[in-house]
């Protein structure tokens, strides 16, 4: 039987995920599992001393003690958030969904970057959103090409954008982190404009080295951020619990339209068992550590086996975000990478916009590749690295 499905789930194509099968995997933003916090006295304690809540449903915003350790964290982080102003999710993805539910119409358009967030692409085309793109430099967005947009819209009549999507901080998959100072004209913008903010940041905690520029929310003067928060890289994808900091009066609409009876009561008590004794701060100093060896091993690997690609080296998160010369076919270059073994992303896929304009319709999309170096051992990383410059020979010598 032929479904008739509803223009949103429509207008998505299939899964952009290929079956990796026994590849070597530098394709998702997968935890390293030999760093994953050991969880079990946690979960004792949670299941023990607090059965009666963890198992009943929970509280729409989320469990007082959850709300208040999180705007502790963010407070501690300089920005000015109590705990009435935490919504408890089910990971900033959902989060994301939450605010499309709040605020997109269809026909509205979002600013990106280009590139972009992948994941996050079918979450608001999903909700009839299309794609204001802006580049990045090694500051960040570029504000100066987004007031042009912003003004040509303004020219033409057209409707101010009804938000900003970016990840500030070791930007997936560019790795590139926002100035200072390109927050605060991001934000003046915004303001000036009157269009929200999403600030999505889930690697700001894994920085190696260098300092933490200010969050945009602890620079948010006119509460026009929306900052989404996740535990998938404090603690583990798995958990499947985030927030969304903002004003009362949108988090009140999102607690409505939350469908879900409540962020799972037992993971969030869990969490809050394991955060309590300092867990977390040992378990990042580990995660922070094993990251950054692979890092500097896959940096190493590349610079061996691929020295005519250039790639800026990020000073925390997951991500290398490779350009290869001119000419290159980076989705040649990763179905064959695929085929012998490694499997990586080719850069069309981090490129939301549409048309002859867009940066994908440029071509200026199929020179990159984005390689996580989270997931791999280092002998993995060895081995898909050099799979990953024979596919490339492969692909130079049949153009
Ligand atoms: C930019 C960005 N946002 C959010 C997430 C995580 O989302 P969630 O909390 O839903 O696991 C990721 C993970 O890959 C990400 O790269």
């Amino acid at each position: 039987m032929e479904v008739a499905l509803a223009k949103r789930a429509a207008r998505l194509s299939a899964p952009a995920h290929p079956d990796t099968g026994d590849a070597i995997s530098f394709d998702s933003g997968f935890a390293f599992p030999g760093i994953f916090p050991d969880l079990t006295e946690a979960a004792r304690r949670a299941l023990n001393e607090y059965r009666s809540e963890a198992l009943q449903y929970g509280p729409p915003f989320g469990l007082p003690e959850m709300r208040e350790w999180i705007s502790a964290y963010m407070r501690n982080e300089g920005a000015d958030v109590a705990s009435e102003d935490v919504l408890v999710v089910n990971g900033a993805k959902n989060g994301l969904e939450l605010i499309c539910r709040l605020l997109a119409e269809e026909g509205d358009t979002v600013v990106v970057t280009a590139p972009m967030y992948f994941t996050a692409i079918p979450i608001l085309r999903s909700f009839g959103l299309s794609f204001l793109e802006v580049r990045q430099d090694d500051e960040g967005l570029d504000v100066d090409e987004l007031l042009e947009k912003l003004e040509v819209r303004r020219l033409h009549g057209q409707k101010v954008p009804k938000f900003i999507y970016d990840v500030p901080d070791f930007h997936n998959p560019s790795g590139i982190t926002m100035s200072r100072r390109r927050r605060e004209r991001l934000l003046a913008l915004a303001a000036a404009f009157e269009i929200p903010v999403v600030e999505d940041s889930p690697y700001r905690v894994l920085r190696f080295e260098g300092l933490t520029e200010p969050s945009l929310k602890s620079l948010d003067r006119e509460g026009i951020v929306l900052a989404l928060g996740t535990f998938s890289k404090l603690m583990a994808p798995g958990l499947r619990v985030g927030w969304i900091a903002g004003e009362r009066p949108l988090l009140a609409r999102m607690a409505r339209l939350k469908s879900d009876g409540g962020t799972c009561p037992l993971t969030q008590r869990i969490i809050l068992e394991f955060v309590k004794d300092g867990g977390l701060e040992r378990h990042l100093q580990g995660a922070r550590r094993a990251y950054a060896m692979h890092r500097d091993h896959m940096v190493a690997a590349l610079r061996r086996e691929l020295p005519d690609v250039a790639f800026r080296v990020p000073h925390g998160g997951y991500y290398l975000w490779l350009e290869f010369p001119e000419g290159t076919d980076s989705a040649r270059v990763a179905e064959r990478a695929h085929h012998i073994g490694a499997s990586v992303i080719a850069g069309d896929a981090f490129f939301a916009g549409e048309g002859a304009d867009s940066a994908k319709g440029r071509g200026v999309a199929k020179r990159y590749i984005r390689m996580a170096y989270s997931h791999a051992t280092p002998e993995e990383i060895d081995e898909g690295v050099r799979i990953l410059a024979a596919a490339y020979g492969a692909a130079k010598v049949a153009r």
